[in-house]
């Protein structure tokens, strides 16, 4: 019996819709059937459940993100287990998240291209603090990288003043380790996030916290210069991108280093050199992105959901949508997709998780690290579909 939206976990979750899927997990949007409460419940797959090792090493990220609580790491919430009875029975462990309402950074970067410098700033420290707790509980991250950074709806426009604000969160503990007797984490487990993995973990050497602090560096570099370092010169951001002050271009500079010696030797020690900079000026509206040919006028809301994209030729293509408004959605896709191409998407709406067929054509699109980002005009699509997205965008927008 497999595990899909519709299913009730436990007698406790109801899935409402697929979020996206690894060759290890599968994640859902669901509902606390007491509370009502939204939640991303992660189930691990069947097939890998069945080797003692997987399932040992699944659980055990219950353990840690638990031992990491802090404001800027995902809150886990619950965890669990169910029997599943396929050809033999399965117990399939889950985990149960806060359900995080923005972008990842991964989506922001694919639309933007990099972020203002005081965005980057407070994102870099905000995620130094998590890293500082991860570290403090014995433990490596293994994988920042920006598909695991998860940004509020709103952190362009607004500061987050309020004590309960959304704020910028690190995700996806399936690669964290206890460092107690020396860490290694295989390299490429994920093939895209190589960029973000520090030489020594990709030599397979042991890996230690100022691994992460590579791996926090790299980001960084790309969030203000549009691009991670490439190859073993690394140019200083401050000369890619003059509006960032040098003393926080000698700190991402120093924590991209390949020697771990070179490197600040701490997030504490990061935030710090980041730090040096003169202080901030004081908020200023950020000017509106400029508007490219074509884009739609409508409230955009943050919804990541796997797309089909079926072309007039070749086989469909898998895509993840990052944002979606009434006649438009952002998708990464893997596909050359061409200007103007007529398209089919299928996908789960918001809210009801009703799946949908509809055409659709390329607006613009932009090349990305992992092949394109591209604006697609939704056509035809019902009046219900429609008010489904206009109702998500609007609880976006409320901050809830
Ligand atoms: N708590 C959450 N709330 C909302 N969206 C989430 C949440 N956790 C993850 N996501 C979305 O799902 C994507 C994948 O999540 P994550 O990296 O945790 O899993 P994965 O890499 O697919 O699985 P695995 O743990 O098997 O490697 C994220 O990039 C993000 O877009
Ligand atoms: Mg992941």
């Amino acid at each position: 019996m497999p595990i899909r939206p519709g299913d009730t976990l436990d007698g406790r979750y109801q899935l409402r819709r697929e979020i996206t899927r690894s060759s290890r997990s599968l994640l859902f949007e669901a509902e606390h059937q007491t509370s009502g409460r939204l939640v991303a419940v992660k189930v691990q797959r069947p097939g890998r459940a069945r080797n003692p090792k997987e399932h040992t090493a699944f659980m055990a990220q219950a353990r840690m993100l638990a031992a990491c609580t802090q404001r800027h790491v995902v809150r886990l919430l619950d965890a669990g287990a169910i029997d599943l009875t396929l050809d033999e029975t399965v117990n399939v462990p889950y985990l149960v998240m806060e359900m995080l309402d923005g972008h990842t950074l991964e989506g922001i970067l694919g639309g933007r291209g990099t972020m203002p410098v005081d965005d980057a700033l407070d994102l870099g420290l905000s995620l130094c603090r998590a890293l500082a707790k991860i570290h403090r509980a014995a433990l490596v991250h293994g994988a920042v990288s920006p598909d695991h950074i998860m940004l509020p709806p709103k952190l362009q426009d607004e500061l987050p003043w309020a004590e309960d604000a959304p704020v910028a969160k690190l995700i996806d503990f399936s690669h964290a380790a206890r460092t107690e007797a020396g860490v290694r984490i295989a390299p490429g487990a994920r093939q895209e996030g190589m960029e973000y993995q520090s030489p020594e973990q990709l030599n397979e050497e042991s890996i230690t916290p100022v691994s992460d602090v590579y791996s926090l560096g790299v980001v960084l570099y790309e969030c203000l210069t549009g691009n991670p370092p490439v190859g073993r010169i690394i140019v200083s951001p401050h000369k890619l991108n003059q509006a960032v002050p040098k003393p926080v271009s000698a700190a991402i500079e120093a924590a991209v280093q390949r020697e771990v010696g070179e490197r600040p030797q701490s997030a504490q020690a990061f935030a710090e050199a980041l730090s040096k900079s003169p202080p901030a000026p004081p908020p200023r509206k950020l000017p509106k992105p400029r508007r490219q040919e074509g884009r739609r006028a409508a409230p955009r809301a943050a919804y990541v959901t796997p797309v089909q994209i079926r072309r007039d030729v070749g086989l469909p293509v898998d895509a993840r949508c990052q944002n979606i408004s009434v006649g438009g959605m952002m998708v990464v896709s893997g596909a050359k997709l061409a200007d103007q191409e007529r398209v089919v998407v299928a996908f789960a709406l918001p809210s009801s998780g009703q799946a949908v067929v509809a055409p659709a054509i390329v607006r613009w699109r932009k090349a990305a690290r992992n092949g394109v980002v591209v604006g697609l005009q939704l056509e035809k699509l019902s009046d219900k579909a429609n008010e489904a997205i206009d109702q998500h965008a609007k609880r976006q927008q409320g901050g809830h």
